[in-house]
């Protein structure tokens, strides 16, 4: 069989540039090591798969080159992804901040992407464990334990290594090294911070969830943040874990609606009270006590100077975590960094001919996804990018097999 693309690795992003390219009339193999396709897409969004997100703008992405996600984003939009979901007859729902899940199950978008590669006669290997990738001749050939094969074109959609249990690797960066890639470090991003000891107060929480306000460096969230045995959780510590690194500490509003006289208005209002019952208004009762002990104030608000109320209120509206790590990749649900944009196209994602060491001409080697240094934020952003980064590739797959 004369292939025109080899794609490694059956996400999101492989599926569909797969898809696109044979959609295109590009001849294409995907090849995994996992028996099934999309495993992550069937775990996602708790099982309902936040397919995109509606507002997946470039600026609601992390990269050394902020402006790289530009291109495809822009030539492959939510809408056009919305609309493959409507034409499968896929029911889905807005849930909260633009982001779209099935009504029914992510079972329903593997299948989708599975149809859409049959009708563009696209070829699989599963199970089939990659043993070495080379090129010569103006052909890569990839051996595997399901037998080797070989195409002008290799798309490298292995992903990166959150959630090893589920067969993710960083093979990708290997193989992109392999081809003179560089690789900004990878890191666990999207994944809950753990607190140190002198924190025990708060993982004494665990359960508790408030809205709250979260700053990370420059990044700011607004949304539920969750208390775990470990440390720190829920979509807004998420966000914050992509823009934060280590040593760094976090600011957290408890109280994102409350101007900073809230606490002496309270005390004029209700100067029986005690700050645990009066932060027991606007917070869950286990999260307001921990946090008037924290503070040490204790007996009726008439007893307090505002002075010492309107500093109490700053700690709440600017409490101060320093998280000791994150859980890791075990919980992670992307990775941040990953191959270096810098040697790709934007276009196209082809690593151009500049940056690989085997020949200044391009070689038809493709980057996509999660594999690329490209991270969302939480909400759909992150298939969005698969999505359009598989598309740019795999059309630029079938100009490039309709010229030959
Ligand atoms: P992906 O990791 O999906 O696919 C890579 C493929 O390559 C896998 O099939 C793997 O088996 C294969 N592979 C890896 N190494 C290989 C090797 N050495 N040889 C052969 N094959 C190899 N995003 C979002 O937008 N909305 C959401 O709701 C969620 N929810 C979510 C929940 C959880 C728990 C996680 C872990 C992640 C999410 N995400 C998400 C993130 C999203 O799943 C992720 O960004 C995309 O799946 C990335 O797609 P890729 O195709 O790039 O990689």
């Amino acid at each position: 069989m004369q292939l025109d693309a080899i794609i490694l690795g059956a996400g999101g992003a492989g599926l569909f540039c797969a898809a696109t390219a044979g959609l295109g009339g590009a001849r294409t193999l995907v090849i995994d090591h996992n028996a099934e396709p999309g495993k992550k897409i069937l775990i996602s969004g708790g099982g309902r798969c936040n397919f995109t997100n509606i507002g997946a703008v470039p600026d609601r992405y992390l990269s050394e080159n902020k402006h790289f996600a530009r291109s495809a984003l822009s030539r492959y939009t939510p809408a056009d992804f919305v609309a493959l979901v409507q034409k499968h007859g896929i029911a889905y729902h807005e849930k909260t901040l633009g982001q779209l899940f099935c009504d029914g199950s992510a079972r329903q978008i593997v299948a989708m992407l599975m149809d859409e590669c049959a009708a563009a006669h696209v070829d699989f290997a599963f199970g089939a464990a990659i043993t070495a990738v080379n090129h010569a001749d103006g052909l890569f050939t990839v051996a595997t334990t399901a037998g080797s094969f070989s195409a002008p074109n290799l798309v490298i959609a292995t992903g990166g290594p959150a959630i090893p249990k589920l067969g993710a690797t960083g093979f990708a960066y290997q193989l992109g090294k392999q081809f003179g890639l560089k690789i900004i470090p990878p890191r666990p991003a999207l994944v809950p911070f753990t607190l140190p000891g002198a924190e025990s107060l708060f993982r004494e929480l665990a359960g508790v969830a408030a809205e709250v306000a979260v700053k990370a460096g420059k990044a700011a969230f607004r949304e539920a943040a969750l208390f775990t045995h470990r440390g720190l959780s829920g979509p807004a510590m998420l966000q914050a874990s992509s823009y934060w690194r280590h040593g760094e500490a976090i600011s957290v509003d408890f109280l994102p609606d409350a101007a900073l006289d809230w606490l002496t208005d309270m005390k004029r209002q209700r100067p029986k009270a005690g700050l645990k019952s009066v932060l027991g208004s606007a917070l869950p009762d286990r999260l307001a006590t921990a946090l008037a002990e924290a503070l040490g104030i204790s007996g009726e608000m008439a007893n307090h100077k505002d002075g010492v109320l309107n500093a109490a209120m700053q700690r709440l509206k600017g409490w101060s975590f320093r998280p000791d790590g994150t859980e890791g990749f075990a919980k992670a649900e992307v990775t941040a960094g990953g191959i270096d944009t810098a040697g790709l196209s934007s276009r196209t994602m082809e690593a151009t001919g500049a940056t690989n060491h085997l020949s200044s001409q391009n070689l038809g080697l493709y980057a996509i996804g999660e594999a690329v240094d490209v991270t969302g934020w939480l909400g759909g952003y992150n298939f969005q990018w698969a999505w359009a980064s598989g598309h740019a590739a795999g059309q630029a797959i079938a100009e490039k097999a309709g010229q030959c």
